[in-house]
């Protein structure tokens, strides 16, 4: 029998039951309802609301379920809906009348608002602890590859001489953010919204404060209808996931890139690669397309709250049911590629040579050619436009700025001297940018320092 069955004359059509089930899904909410369940009876019987007695024996039973959930002794019921009602219907049967005492002065509405909170701080911790993982490896790569010059980017074409350590420093950025916008979205979360009721809250002498401590929540949520109808903590961390992906997506596409014969920077582990059905000699970059094309679950999966959410009028409405899928379907696949990634990333193999060789082609130190001339006191656009002539020569000739001889570059402008050929050295290139954020070494052991104090205070 159904748990609001008392105003029905029929039963319900099973297609309906199936239609209208989320225990499919929802189960996975068991321990998070469970422990809710169990700090509102103890509040019911600490306000006199319940016996003592009662409240005591329910908790009891309750802990015991979780015990047996865990221990896949329980199966649940497509009957019975959601998780609420599964757990409320196994009390029941186990413990007789006093178990119906536990949905005293709660709604469902109110209780999927809790559960759903208390299931998604957990997860959040989770994708943070993967997260300070990555950035660890991040922190390790660099400092190992401070002196790994590499050609820097733009339009994926060689722009100027960086470090392997900047490149990545740049993820380490990146992530770090994620790691803060998590935190905040951690701390919108974690505010508590039993004692809402079904919208309009309840008139027992509930404590809604003693529920919250007993669940860590850092407040409780001020509005009964917004405690019910709010979900955007949940969309909110979508986003936070969505924009992960983006990261997480990016960093892939170069992963494959330079694991190409073309590039040839890395090579992935075998571990972490595939080969391919016909073609003998493929060893292709799988984890990393993966984690590029699950980007797009992810987004999907914030457009779907967005979408079920934007109509709905106050308070709760059974669209709602529909935010679960789509978050479970996010934090999983957050989940699952940072822990490829990590592996993936912590186990890659760096071809310092390559990477030198392809700096070296390209011109990337014309810039710090210009730069030269503007030292010797030509205006920066005459020098610009010098240099862009020494770079056609040398295209021409199929030589590197340097490759020319002092003649050559004086025949361009009377201002260079032999002082030339040290100046637009990569190794000058990349050691003279020391500024702040700049690819020197020493600037990067800046960052790095502040990246690990970072890091140990995420992880206190
Ligand atoms: N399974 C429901 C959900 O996930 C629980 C809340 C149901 N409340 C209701 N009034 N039908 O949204």
């Amino acid at each position: 029998m159904k748990l609001w069955s008392g105003r029905f004359k029929k039963e319900t059509d099973s297609l309906m039951d199936d239609f209208n089930a989320s225990i499919r899904f929802d189960s996975r909410m068991y321990r998070q309802d469970i422990l809710g369940s169990a700090a509102h009876v103890r509040m019911l019987g600490e306000c006199g609301i319940i016996s003592s007695a009662d409240a005591q024996l329910i908790r009891k039973a309750l802990f015991e379920i979780l015990d047996d959930i865990e221990k896949g002794k329980i199966e649940f019921d497509v009957a019975a809906e959601d998780i609420h009602m599964n757990i409320e219907n196994i009390l029941i049967d186990r413990i007789g009348q006093v178990g119906k005492k536990l949905h005293t002065g709660r709604s469902r509405n109110d209780q999927v608002a809790l559960d759903f909170r208390m299931f998604l701080r957990d997860e959040i911790k989770a994708i943070k602890a993967l997260l300070i993982d990555l950035e660890s490896i991040l922190l390790k790569l660099s400092e190992n590859n401070l002196d790994t010059i590499m050609p820097g980017y733009t339009h994926l074409q060689r722009a100027q001489p960086i470090t392997l350590a900047h490149h990545l420093m740049a993820y380490f950025q990146m992530f770090r953010r994620d790691i803060e916008r998590l935190n905040d979205c951690y701390r919108r979360m974690n505010v508590m919204p039993l004692g809402s009721g079904a919208l309009a809250s309840t008139t027992y002498p509930i404590n809604r404060m003693m529920v919250a401590e007993e669940l860590e929540f850092e407040r409780i949520t001020e509005n009964s209808l917004d405690g019910v109808s709010d979900r955007d903590f949940a969309i909110e961390l979508a986003s936070c996931l969505s924009i992960i992906m983006v990261h997480l997506s990016r960093f892939s596409e170069e992963i494959i890139l330079w694991s190409s014969l073309e590039f040839g920077f890395i090579e992935l582990d075998d571990a972490y690669s595939t080969g391919s059905s016909i073609m003998p000699q493929k060893k292709n970059p799988d984890a990393a397309e993966l984690v590029r094309g699950k980007s797009g679950r992810v987004f999907g999966s914030l457009m779907s709250l967005l979408t079920v959410m934007k109509g709905l009028p106050l308070a709760y409405n059974k669209d709602m049911q529909e935010d679960k899928e789509a978050m479970f379907d996010a934090v999983d696949t957050v989940k699952g590629c940072l822990m490829v990634f990590n592996r993936m990333l912590d186990t890659m193999k760096i071809n310092k040579s390559c990477m030198l060789n392809a700096a070296k082609g390209g011109f990337t130190n014309a810039t710090d050619l210009a730069d030269y001339l503007v030292k010797k006191g030509v205006p920066f656009r005459d020098s610009h436009e010098i240099v862009g002539k020494m770079v056609a020569y040398c295209i021409e000739k199929k030589i590197a700025l340097e490759d020319l001889t002092l003649e050559e570059m004086q025949n361009f402008s009377g201002h260079i001297s032999n002082d030339v050929y040290d100046e637009i050295s990569l190794d000058a290139c990349v050691n003279g940018r020391r500024v702040p954020g700049g690819p020197a070494a020493e600037s990067i052991l800046v960052s790095i320092k502040s990246g690990k104090a970072f890091l140990d205070e995420q992880k206190k």
